[in-house]
């Protein structure tokens, strides 16, 4: 399997598959690969001729009190994974000083994502999306896909991306891929290996919850009030789950919402510590359509 580690060199091998007609799809990673990157790549491996998996720990993405440095870094055993799925597959894993030819300190042009890092995460999280953005920003120039892929899980980010890819008047398709689950309702993520035996157990309460929100949203509960009661009633049951925050907000601008709108499209979310583990889920999903109206209708 081809690995390229310069953005030139990158650029260089997306305008040749581009020149032969080929479609790239791109999906960018930090490594440390789980079964929620394995549906990513096979989503994009369906969806394009070439694909691209960039393994890139981004420094910009994270926070003076965060794991930059702790972050698992496993580039031989994610190659190797990645080896095996398919021949159509290409690893750009470049250098920080490639990414960030400035310097990090001194790169002076970033990406402002407004006031949508205001909610959910982003509340807790300072700079992080702007990180994001400007990461995926700049391996969209590097790799120059024609889609990129997705995991839903990171809901904010997927809606914040999607923005930038509207807003900036980027020529990608995006694709969001479905959260994938252990048999008990957990998402896969990175951080489940730091979870002790014990939270690994409780932890289910995590999807319970969200999920607990949308079962009531669809049987047309409104009042966002009663949504984050019922998440966080679900949470109360494990005494070692520790909510930074259970959210309803508008799916397209994040925005909170004291009472949903038939037909609305919502997203739901928690995060949640075990110990000194902050675990995300969430789930979109649209408030039913008002029956009155569509009874009106069918009455005319
Ligand atoms: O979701 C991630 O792993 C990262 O935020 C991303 C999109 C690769 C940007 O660094």
């Amino acid at each position: 399997m081809k690995i390229i580690t310069s953005v030139r060199k990158m650029q260089a091998w997306a305008d040749q598959r581009r020149s032969e007609g080929r479609c790239i799809a791109l999906v960018p990673t930090m490594g440390a690969l789980h079964a929620g990157h394995d549906a990513l790549v096979r989503t994009a491996l369906s969806s394009a001729d070439d694909v691209v998996v960039s393994i890139f720990v981004n420094p910009t993405q994270f926070g003076p009190q965060e794991d930059f440095n702790a972050y698992p870094r496993y580039l031989d055993e994610d190659v190797e994974i990645l080896g095996k799925l398919s021949s159509r597959l290409t690893v750009f894993a470049p250098g920080v000083g490639e990414m960030y030819p400035a310097d990090i300190e001194a790169d002076r042009i970033s990406v402002d994502v407004g006031d949508m890092s205001r909610y959910l995460c982003g509340k807790f999280r300072q700079g992080h999306f702007e990180g994001v953005a400007t990461v995926v920003l700049k391996l969209f120039h590097a790799c120059r896909p024609h889609v990129a892929v997705f995991g839903l899980k990171d809901a904010q980010q997927f809606v914040i991306l999607s923005r930038l890819v509207r807003d900036m008047l980027l020529d990608v398709r995006m694709v969001g891929v479905p959260t994938v689950r252990a048999a008990d309702g957990l998402a896969f993520s990175s951080r489940n290996a730091c979870l002790s035996p014990g939270q690994r157990k409780a932890a289910v309460v995590v999807s319970q919850a969200v999920h607990g929100a949308e079962e009531a949203i669809k049987e047309g509960e409104q009042r966002s009030e009663a949504l984050v009661e019922i998440m966080r009633s679900i949470l109360r049951r494990e005494d070692d789950a520790r909510v930074q925050y259970a959210d309803v907000v508008d799916a397209d601008t994040l925005q909170p919402i004291k009472e949903i709108l038939p037909g609305q499209h919502v997203l739901a979310a928690v995060a949640v510590y075990f110990g000194g583990t902050r675990l995300i889920d969430s789930v979109f999903t649209q408030a039913p359509a008002d029956q009155g109206i569509e009874k009106h209708d069918e009455e005319s």
